[in-house]
């Protein structure tokens, strides 16, 4: 197909400009099978050009492909950390953060955002990841597992946490639907605000845009970051403001064990005026390949792995422990104002290229289901702001307490994991509660427990409400009956 023949196309005059610059950007073999295409498929892939910057996309692949990384520029040093309260006097401070946490939380200042854009391509499922059943006994969704972990709050607190949740356009119609048929898991639906992120093309080793079918471009979302340019362009930040959120807190939807608005990580936030704050576990090995929260010229800054030379990743204190050892759990908080100011800059936040296994139709138009990476999908990271930030709190948590993200079909990071998580963590509170429960070799509780979170949401609860003189016979189910 040539140039001059798509500019005479006279059904599409509006899009004579889109036509020229995939033509200049040499991307034209998306106009492969025009000729063949229907007026509807014609029309779908002119609604996929025209949401292309081709010219960006160019410039994203030269810059991530054909320059070199820049060296980090300056020394790092350690990050300040609140580490878990061991002391009495650690011990108040965290009571006195949680005070204010919960202040803030009854006063409705804070919404939670859940980002659920990603493909969930390692898990290896077409439905959004927020729908996968997780809990060890009920099978609880994700959703639902998070939806439950608000409503209860809320009623703890006695407030109402609006809810926004980022979606892309791959997984949004299903998410919404999913909500929908579950009546909003007894949530106002008033209180939940679904919104989308922008979505890129995905391009060859070359750069060439790949496709799918003849009249399909393979898109992908642009990454958890692009959740900064979204609630803006989306106006959620304004609806934020007009529901009286003054903070954010952020977190990824696969981890089961988030502890969702925590009024402790919130009351620290508050108290240093912080713009934006960060959950860490401890680093297990020097090796462990997770992002590790430094100090760089005096901001903070996540560097990769792969970033760290050996002398730093080896690098230990004089108590012995890891001099670097602050991975990152993706859970933050975000002060509003500080987003403002952030809108200010231009293009806050680069995109890196990742080198994914993408199927795609060859030149021919047969399916091709590659073996090894063959293409590159262009994301932003949300900790890429940080270098803007002048203020932020680290709060150490524990890993067995606070993390366990499902990524993978099996193995590391799975749903397997996931359940067993929950049940230790679950098992752990019932022993603070005075209930036996048995362990294998490996600390794991032997049989299978379950706590709602509307019946406990931590151990507290747990100590408070449950039948000291239970016996566990291998299987448990903690729940409240619906009224
Ligand atoms: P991951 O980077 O683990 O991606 O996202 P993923 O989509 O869940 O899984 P893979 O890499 O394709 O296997 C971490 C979190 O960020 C969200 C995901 O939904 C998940 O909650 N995310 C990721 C987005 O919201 N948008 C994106 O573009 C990417």
């Amino acid at each position: 197909m040539k140039l001059d023949s798509m500019i005479q196309e006279k059904d599409y005059p509006g899009y004579k400009r889109y036509f020229r610059s995939a033509f200049e950007a040499q991307q034209h073999h998306i106009f492969r099978w025009w000729s063949e295409l229907n007026a509807e498929e014609k029309k779908h892939l002119l609604g996929q050009i025209s949401t292309i910057d081709f010219q960006f996309i160019q410039k994203l692949f030269h810059e991530n492909t054909q320059q070199v990384a820049a060296p980090i520029q300056g020394k790092i040093s350690p990050p300040q950390i609140i580490n878990v309260p061991h002391s009495s006097f650690e011990k108040k401070l965290a009571h006195e953060a949680r005070i204010r946490g919960e202040d803030s939380l009854r006063k409705g200042e804070i919404a939670v955002l859940t980002v659920a854009g990603g493909q969930g391509t390692r898990l290896g499922s077409n439905r959004p990841k927020g729908t996968l059943p997780i809990t060890p006994i009920t099978h609880k969704s994700l959703f639902r597992l998070h939806a439950e972990k608000i409503h209860a709050t809320q009623q703890k607190y006695h407030t109402c946490i609006p809810w926004f949740i980022m979606t892309s356009e791959s997984n949004d119609f299903i998410s919404q639907t999913f909500f929908q048929s579950h009546q909003f898991f007894g949530l106002d639906p008033k209180q939940i605000c679904f919104f989308t992120q922008k979505m890129l093309p995905v391009v060859d080793l070359n750069g060439k845009l790949l496709m799918d079918s003849p009249s399909n471009i393979v898109m992908s979302p642009n990454g958890h970051g692009g959740v900064i340019v979204a609630l803006r362009e989306k106006g959620i930040l304004n609806d934020m403001k007009r529901r009286g959120v003054k903070n954010i807190f952020y977190h990824q939807v696969d981890n089961v064990l988030i502890k969702i608005a925590d009024p402790v990580f919130t009351g620290y936030h508050l108290k240093d005026n912080a713009e934006m704050s960060l959950k860490i576990v401890k680093k297990g090995r020097p090796e462990e390949k997770v992002g590790i929260v430094v100090s760089l010229n005096g901001h903070l800054h996540m560097i990769e792995y792969s970033e760290l030379s050996r002398e730093d990743m080896y690098a230990r204190n004089e108590n012995g422990a890891l001099k670097y050892n602050a991975g990152s759990i993706a859970v933050h908080m975000i002060n509003i104002d500080f987003l403002e100011r952030l809108y200010q800059k231009n293009n806050p936040l680069p995109y890196h290229a990742a080198f994914k296994k993408v199927s795609y139709i060859d030149e021919h138009g047969n399916a091709v289901k590659p073996h090894n990476n063959n293409a590159i999908k262009f994301e932003s990271f949300i900790f890429d702001i940080l270098k803007y930030v002048d203020r932020g709190v680290i709060m150490e948590v524990l890993r067995d307490e606070e993390f366990s993200p499902v990524k993978n079909t099996d193995g590391a990071d799975s749903p397997v994991t996931a359940k067993r998580d929950m049940t230790n963590l679950f098992g752990r509170w019932l022993r603070k509660a005075g209930i036996s429960i048995p362990t294998d070799t490996h600390g794991n509780v032997i049989g299978c427990i379950e706590i709602s979170p509307l019946f406990a949401l931590d151990e507290e609860e747990v100590c408070l409400k449950v039948d000291k003189h239970m016996q566990y016979t291998g299987f448990l189910n903690l729940h409240v009956n619906p009224s």
